[in-house]
């Protein structure tokens, strides 16, 4: 009997010149380009089956079943697997079929890391791969942008270029450089928050509203060609520059969209101040933040345990998350599967303090 299983690993990744706002809302075309790395270590693992006995979609979230709002954006972003099964292959039955979602990250929930970026490229390619699909990794990138935009940038490995593309079919990420071109580090300072903000769905859709978003889309392909070559020279100093002005150009949009989006809390900006103090005096650290109050420090390997060891006694940090730059999105054969269930991973390290 023909099963329709398959499972996949991919990894968040932390954008250096952000996505924000979509030319179009329901295909992901994003405003502007993006740069980002992906996050060695952390990694949501994702089992996807067609299944003739499902009379609907399942989605189950580190052992929880999912209904509702999160259930629906599966479902959609399945039936796009299940509309391109019946393009390309014409007679498969699984354009008929529900599927099954088990879906795992090794990372802690509520620690504040977007899982929709690793959750939506682990689901592409082990539902494509599921469905009898055989995509390539610009066409797996396309899909999991339909999922979540950061998404595509988790399909190909170490630092990522989202290119803007013209419509559906030309708007996917691809490598710039492997993981193993620069040793860079994202330090994560976890800061308390109170109450849940505004996702980034709804955030894109309300860019526009910020008189500021056409301005820093203007300007964002300019600091996108500063940023890669200041990657492929490997030259922190002007990486750190523009890594900083264009999150900073991000959060003058959010700050100033309607609704307002305030994502900063008192201790956010304590560090985005404090580590512009440390890199005035020679540590190879800078600040980018996502739409959270959480404080991404990206610096050099050589910087990194001075930073973490800063960066846990700024009151307000709760915790500190090290992270390297991580491999692309990949199927796990069945085998492997069953010896990687419950090891710990090394590529990171999560540690508490109070
Ligand atoms: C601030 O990819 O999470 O992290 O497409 O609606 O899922 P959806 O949005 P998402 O937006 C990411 C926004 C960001 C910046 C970035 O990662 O580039």
């Amino acid at each position: 009997m023909t099963t329709f299983k398959a499972t996949a690993q991919a990894s968040p990744n932390i954008a250096l010149i952000k996505y924000w706002g979509n030319r179009d809302q329901e295909l992901r075309l994003p405003a502007n380009p993006s740069l980002s790395m992906n996050l060695a270590g952390l990694t949501t693992t994702t089992t996807v089956e067609f299944d003739p006995a499902l009379k609907q979609d399942v989605l189950i979230l580190g052992g929880s079943e999912i209904k509702g709002k999160g259930l629906e954006r599966v479902s959609r972003f399945l039936d796009q697997v299940r509309r391109q099964t019946s393009e390309v292959l014409k007679t498969s039955e699984v354009s008929h079929l529900f599927a099954r979602v088990e879906s795992r990250n090794n990372f802690p929930s509520g620690a504040g890391l977007a899982s929709s970026a690793s959750g939506f490229a682990a689901l592409a390619v082990a539902a494509s791969a599921a469905a009898g699909l055989d995509l390539n990794e610009a066409e797996l990138s396309r899909l999991a942008r339909l999922g979540s935009g950061s998404a595509c940038r988790s399909v190909p490995g170490g630092f990522v270029e989202w290119t803007l593309g013209s419509d559906d079919r030309s708007s996917y990420a691809y490598s710039i450089a492997s993981a193993d071109h620069w040793d860079l580090r994202d330090i994560v300072a976890l800061i308390d928050v109170e109450h849940k903000a505004v996702g980034s769905t709804e955030g894109h859709a309300v860019a526009a509203t910020s008189p500021l978003q056409a301005a820093r889309v203007a300007t964002a392909p300019e600091r996108l060609a500063q940023a890669r070559s200041a990657l492929l020279a490997r030259d922190f100093a002007a990486l750190a520059d523009v890594v900083e002005l264009d999150s900073l150009m991000m959060h003058a949009v959010m700050i100033t969209s309607a609704p307002v989006l305030m994502y900063w809390q008192p201790s956010t900006i304590a560090v985005m101040q404090a580590v512009r103090q440390w890199r005035l005096n020679g540590l190879a650290a800078c600040t980018t933040i996502d739409a959270g109050p959480n404080v991404h420090v990206i610096c050099t390997a050589a910087a990194a345990d001075e930073v973490a060891l800063r960066l846990r006694v700024i009151p307000g940090v709760r915790r500190v998350l090290t992270a390297g730059v991580g491999g692309p999105a990949q199927l796990i054969p069945d085998t492997h599967l069953r010896s990687i269930a419950g090891v710990k991973s090394a590529g990171y390290n999560l540690d508490t303090h109070h």
